[in-house]
C-alpha cells in the first residue's frame, strides 16, 4: 500500500506535453487517455490471477487470466479524460460515475451524481480523477465507494499535491494511490502549482 509515482520515461514524456499551456484540447485529451494506459499497466501489476485451461491450435495448456472484475470510477468530470484508455487495457472492466464539484470558496466537494454497476463490491474499484489536490473530492468519492460496498479501492491520478496524497493516505491508508509525478503544493486556488491548470476545462475546451 501507498503513494506510488511512476516514473517511467514515456509516461513523463508526455506528461510534459500535457503539462505545455500551448497543447490544444485535442492534444491534451489523447495524451491524457494515453498516460491512463500507461498508468493501468503498472496499477495492475499484482492484480490476481487464476488459471484456466485454453486449448491453442497446437495442444492445451493452463494459462492465466485476471481473477476480480474491475470497476472503473471516474470522478465527473475530469477523470472521464482516463476512461477510454484504462478500458482499451482492460475492455471486461465495468464503469460507475460519481459526480462531485468543488465549491469554490470553501474547496469542499459537493455530490449531485452516483451510479455504480452491481459488481462494485467485489471488484478491485479504480478510482480516476487527474487531479490529486486537496484530496476531499478524492476522499468523499472514497467515502461513498465504501458506504455502496466497495472493498479494494485503488487511486489513479495523473499530478498529485503533497497536501492531497497525504489526506487521502491518512484517511484510507488501505487505497493504494498511482500518481504519474507529485507536484511542489497547492496555490491559493487549490491548483497544483506547476501541474496542468484546470483539467476539465483543457479536456473539454471550457475556458
Ligand atoms: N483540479 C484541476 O483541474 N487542476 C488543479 O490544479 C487542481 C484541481
Amino acid at each position: 500500500m501507498g503513494i506510488n509515482i511512476i516514473d517511467h520515461p514515456l509516461i513523463q514524456h508526455k506528461l510534459a506535453i500535457i503539462r505545455d499551456i500551448k497543447t490544444n484540447s485535442k492534444d491534451f485529451r489523447s495524451l491524457v487517455s494515453e498516460v491512463g494506459s500507461l498508468l493501468t499497466y503498472e496499477v495492475c501489476k499484482n492484480f490476481q490471477t487464476k488459471k484456466i485451461k485454453v486449448t491453442t491450435p497446437v495442444a492445451e495448456g493452463v494459462f492465466q487470466t485476471l481473477a476480480t472484475e474491475v470497476v472503473i470510477v471516474p470522478i465527473l468530470r475530469a477523470g472521464l479524460g482516463m476512461v477510454e484508455g484504462i478500458i482499451n487495457l482492460i475492455p471486461n472492466a465495468h464503469i460507475g460515475h460519481i459526480g462531485l464539484y468543488r465549491d469554490e470558496k470553501t474547496l469542499e466537494p459537493i455530490v449531485y451524481y452516483q451510479k455504480f454497476p452491481k459488481e462494485l463490491k467485489e471488484a478491485v474499484v479504480l478510482l480516476v480523477d487527474p487531479m490529486l489536490a486537496t484530496g476531499n473530492s478524492a476522499k468523499k468519492a472514497v467515502e461513498i465507494l465504501k458506504a455502496h460496498g466497495a472493498k479494494e479501492i485503488i487511486y489513479v491520478g495523473l499530478v498529485g499535491a503533497p497536501q492531497g496524497a497525504n489526506n487521502l493516505s491518512t484517511a484510507f491508508p488501505e487505497v493504494e494511490i498511482f500518481l504519474a509525478a507529485m507536484d511542489s503544493h497547492l496555490n491559493e486556488k487549490g491548483y497544483i502549482v506547476p501541474g496542468l491548470g484546470d483539467c476539465g476545462d483543457r479536456l473539454f475546451g471550457t475556458k
